[in-house]
C-alpha cells in the first residue's frame, strides 16, 4: 500500500505515476495521436496525407510555425534549412576524438551537445528570433552531423552538404557520394526517405520529447537540449527499436521459426519481446506502420527486389501475431520501427545509422515542442520537477562508521 506521506509530506495532494501513463505534462498544439482508432495529425493534416503529398521542409514549416508555407514562406524556408546545412570546420575535429567503432548515436549526442559551444548566443532563450535561428539551424544541420558520423567512422572521405539538392537527398548524397565518381541520387529513393523523415517528425510527448522539454524548462541551451533528446531516442524501447526489429528479423532467420519466436514473446520468463511490436499510445494499428509498410514494398520494387527475406518473415511475422489472442488482447499492433528498418536497409543505409536517421527526423518535433515550451515559459515560467515515491529510510540518528573496528 501507498504511504502518501511519503509520497508528498509538505506541500498536498500529488498523483503516483511511474512512467507517466496517465500524466499530461503540457498543453500543445502541435500533434495529435488517438490511440485507439490509430489517427496521428500534424497540426491538424494526417501524417499519411503529408508523408504520401507532401514535402519535408513544408512538413518541417507546418511543426515548427504552425501552418504550410505560402510561396513566399517556402523560398525562404527552403534557403534557410539549405544554407545553413553546413557545420564550422572545427566541430568536425570532434569526430575524429571518436573511437573507430563508436556507435554513430553515441558520437550524434557529443557532437550536437557541442554545438552549444558555437552558438553561445543561442542561450538567449526568451528572444522568440534568437529561438527561431537555432530550430533552423538544427533541422538543417543534422543530416550533416549524421553522414560525418558515418564517413569519418567508415574513414570515408567527407561530403559537404550540396545546396542543389533537397533535404533527403542532400543527406543520401552526403552518406555515399564519392569525391573520385559521379553519383547521382536516385529520386524514388530520396522520395522514400523523405516519406520515412516526415512520418517520424513527431509524436507528441514521448520519451525523447518530453527530455527535450524537461532540459529545457530549466532554460538551457536548445543545442544541449536536443543531445539530450538524443540520448533519450537511442535506447530500443524507443528510437533504436528500428535496429533491434532488423537483428530480431535477421535472428528468426526463416518464416518457419516465427511461431517459437512468437512463443517466447509470450512466455512472461522471458524477457524477449516482439521488436517493433506495442506501443504506449497506440492500441491499435500505428498509421505510420501503414505508409512504411507500402514504402518497403515501393522501394523493393524498384531495386528490382523481388524477394526479400527479411520481409517476408516481416509480413509473416505480423500476419502470425496479429491474429493471436495474446497480441490482440494488449492491443499489441507493429509500429512505425516495424518496417522502417527494411525500408532503410534497402537504401543502403547501415543498421548502426538507423536510429540516427531516426534523430535527424525527431529534430523537427523537439525543437518545435521546445520552441513552444520556450515560448509559454516566458508567460508562466515552470521548471519541470516530478515528485517521487520516497521508499528509503526515514530520518535516523547518524552513528560513525566502523566505529567498533
Ligand atoms: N512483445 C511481447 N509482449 C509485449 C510487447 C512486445 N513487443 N509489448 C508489450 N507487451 C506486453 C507486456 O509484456 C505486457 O503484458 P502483461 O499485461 O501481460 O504484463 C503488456 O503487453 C503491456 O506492456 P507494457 O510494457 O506495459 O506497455 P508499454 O505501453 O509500457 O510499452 C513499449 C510500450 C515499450 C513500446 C512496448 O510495447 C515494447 O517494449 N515494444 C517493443 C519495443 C518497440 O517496438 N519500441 C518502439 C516503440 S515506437 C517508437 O518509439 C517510435
Amino acid at each position: 500500500f501507498l504511504d502518501i506521506r511519503k509520497l508528498q509530506p509538505s506541500t498536498g495532494l500529488c498523483t503516483f505515476d511511474p512512467g507517466f501513463t496517465s500524466t499530461g505534462s503540457c498543453d500543445s498544439s502541435i500533434t495529435y495521436i488517438d490511440g485507439l482508432k490509430g489517427v496521428l495529425l500534424y497540426r491538424g493534416y494526417d501524417v499519411e496525407q503529408l508523408a504520401e503529398c507532401g514535402d519535408f521542409n513544408d512538413s518541417a514549416h507546418l511543426l515548427l510555425h504552425g501552418e504550410l508555407p505560402t510561396a513566399e514562406q517556402k523560398a525562404a524556408f527552403d534557403r534557410d534549412l539549405t544554407l545553413h546545412s553546413l557545420v564550422h570546420e572545427q566541430l568536425i575535429m570532434f569526430y575524429r576524438g571518436f573511437k573507430h567503432d563508436a556507435h554513430p548515436m553515441a558520437i550524434m549526442v557529443g557532437v550536437a551537445g557541442a554545438l552549444s559551444a558555437f552558438y553561445a548566443n543561442a542561450a538567449d532563450v526568451g528572444n522568440p528570433q534568437q529561438r527561431l535561428h537555432s530550430c533552423i539551424r538544427l533541422i538543417a544541420k543534422m543530416p550533416t552531423l549524421a553522414a560525418l558520423a558515418y564517413r569519418t567512422a567508415t574513414g570515408l572521405p567527407i561530403i559537404y552538404p550540396r545546396n542543389d539538392l533537397g533535404y533527403a537527398a542532400r543527406f543520401l548524397h552526403m552518406m555515399f557520394a564519392f569525391p573520385t565518381q559521379p553519383y547521382n541520387v536516385d529520386p524514388v529513393l530520396s522520395r522514400a526517405l523523405e516519406k520515412t523523415l516526415i512520418l517520424h517528425m513527431d509524436h507528441e510527448q514521448n520519451a525523447s520529447t518530453s527530455t527535450v522539454r524537461t532540459a529545457g524548462s530549466s532554460h538551457a541551451n536548445p543545442f544541449a537540449c536536443i543531445a539530450s533528446g538524443i540520448a533519450a531516442l537511442w535506447g530500443p524501447a524507443h528510437g533504436g527499436a528500428n535496429e533491434a526489429v532488423l537483428r530480431m528479423l535477421e535472428e528468426i532467420g526463416s518464416p518457419e521459426r516465427i511461431p517459437a519466436a512468437v512463443a517466447r514473446a509470450k512466455d512472461k520468463k522471458d524477457p524477449f519481446r516482439l521488436m517493433g511490436f506495442g506501443h504506449r499510445v497506440y492500441k491499435s494499428f500505428d498509421p505510420r506502420a501503414r505508409v512504411m509498410r507500402r514504402v518497403a514494398h515501393e522501394v523493393l520494387a524498384h531495386l528490382n527486389i523481388t524477394s526479400d527475406p527479411l520481409l517476408e518473415i516481416a509480413m509473416e511475422l505480423e500476419r502470425v501475431a496479429t491474429h493471436d489472442p495474446y497480441f490482440v488482447q494488449r492491443g499489441l499492433y507493429p509500429n512505425v520501427d516495424f518496417y522502417s528498418g527494411i525500408v532503410l536497409r534497402a537504401l543502403g543505409v547501415p543498421v548502426s545509422m538507423f536510429t540516427v536517421l531516426f534523430a535527424v527526423a525527431r529534430t523537427v518535433g523537439w525543437v518545435a515542442q521546445w520552441n513552444e515550451m520556450a515560448a509559454q515559459q516566458q508567460i508562466a515560467p515552470k521548471i519541470s520537477r516530478p515528485r517521487q515515491m520516497y521508499t528509503g529510510h526515514m530520518q535516523r540518528e547518524f552513528a560513525p562508521p566502523h566505529a567498533d573496528a
